[in-house]
């Protein structure tokens, strides 16, 4: 009653900038009306029931766990009847993550950053500026929200856009690079696996984080020396946690499909302290029925040593991965393999490699947006290690 007139209705919801509205947490009651309301945009690979269990699933995963989520809900700031019950006017979610910055005199400090997901608002309540007013009001809360502490401040935080790059800029999320390279599935009897080059499983992750963390932190301070500290390079912690996250939310979905889960969750090539490696996660929002919904994502590539390696032995043994990966993407159902805003370095080695690929800008979908809490105004952010295992 009265959406399309909302002025002349007396059960309208106030302007969207009203103070009776308010960003508040939903209670356990209205979570599962506020999934409702996006499975049909972001769970056709599920039912409705397997989506709601995924998403309570989700809050119980590393990352995201105890407290690590937090569900946001724009509403009427006192309930509207006696029965309490509030109106959905939009809904987000915020995760929070580890991060790297370098400071103007050039060290890698440890922060906070939230990564925001899931922006929604009710088609019923669209075009009335409620999501608008929501990221405003979230942008401010994010800055302070779970913080560590002084030595631990809220440094930035990130979302990925759906709708271009123009509502979240003019919110203060500044859109960042966002490309990525696509290759084509393939039979693993296309793609032989080459010698030295191994799979990587759950077990071998921890290892691979560690060594990742440390190679980052390096890059970050080496980024900060090159430019005398005039910008802040940030990055989010490729850790351990964060790569989980994807992979048990790749879990439930792979189990929900497929009736099982996958074994091969990246690969790695080369002897120790001169690897090449990639970490993938399968991403299902067309299920079975509409595979072109289907992505094999590359969440994170490193080159352990890129001064000490061969020039031929990283391209062996990247071509070896993406082998890999390409069979993977072929078995698991993917319409793609993607490989998110790869370096220089990894760039020359797609070139290389010799399997042919497509690079793409994106403009509208999943453009990697960030809201830098820096103290000064105007500093310029250079996101170092834009790749997919940011993304949530
Ligand atoms: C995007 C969405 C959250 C906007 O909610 P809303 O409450 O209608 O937003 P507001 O009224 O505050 O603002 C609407 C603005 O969003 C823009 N917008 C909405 N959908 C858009 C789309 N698909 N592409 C580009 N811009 C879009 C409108 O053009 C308008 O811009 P303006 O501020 O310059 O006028 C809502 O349409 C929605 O829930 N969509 C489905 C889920 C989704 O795609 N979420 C975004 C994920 S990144």
């Amino acid at each position: 009653m009265g959406s399309n007139n909302p002025d002349s209705s007396p059960d309208s919801p106030p302007d969207s900038s009203s103070p009776l509205i308010t960003l508040t947490n939903p209670t356990p009651s209205e979570l599962p009306k506020i999934f409702t309301l996006s499975h049909p945009k972001w769970g056709p690979a599920l039912t409705l029931q397997d989506y709601l269990d995924r998403e309570a699933y989700l809050t119980t995963v590393p990352l995201s766990k105890n407290g690590g989520i937090t569900h946001w809900l724009l509403t009427l700031s006192s309930p509207p009847s006696p029965s309490g019950e509030r109106p959905i006017l939009a809904s987000c979610e915020s995760i929070k993550k580890r991060a790297f910055y370098t400071t103007p005199s050039g060290s890698v400090r440890e922060g906070v950053a939230h990564g925001i997901a899931s922006v929604f608002t009710d088609p019923e309540y669209r075009g009335r500026g409620y999501a608008s007013r929501m990221m405003s009001d979230l942008g401010q809360r994010l800055k302070t929200w779970q913080d560590g502490g002084e030595d631990r401040p809220v440094v930035f935080s990130v979302l990925y856009s759906d709708i271009g790059k123009g509502f979240y800029a003019k919110h203060g999320w500044a859109p960042f690079r966002s490309s990525h390279i696509s290759w084509t599935p393939s039979s693993a009897a296309e793609s032989p696996r080459g010698k030295g080059v191994k799979t990587i499983g759950y077990h071998e992750l921890a290892e691979l984080c560690a060594v990742d963390e440390r190679l980052l932190k390096e890059r970050l301070a080496g980024l900060a020396k090159e430019d005398g500290g005039k910008k802040r390079h940030v990055a989010l912690a490729p850790e351990l946690d964060q790569l989980l996250w994807h992979l048990m939310r790749e879990d439930f979905m792979t189990k929900h499909i497929f009736g099982r889960t996958p074994e091969v969750r990246g690969a790695v090539a080369g002897e120790k302290g001169r690897r090449v490696w990639a970490v993938w996660t399968r991403g299902y929002y067309g299920g079975l029925g509409k595979t072109e919904g289907n992505t094999l994502h590359v969440l994170r590539v490193v080159v352990e040593d890129e001064e000490n390696t061969a020039e031929e032995e990283l391209v062996e043994g990247f071509k070896a991965i993406v082998g890999i990966a390409r069979a993977e993407a072929d078995e698991w159902r993917s319409h793609d393999v993607q490989m998110w805003n790869p370096t220089g370095l990894v760039r020359g080695l797609v070139e290389k490699i010799g399997v042919e690929y497509e690079f793409v800008e994106r403009d509208k979908e999943s453009i990697a947006s960030l809201m830098w809490y820096g103290e000064e105004e105007g500093e310029e952010v250079d996101w170092v290690a834009n790749e997919k295992y940011a993304w949530c």
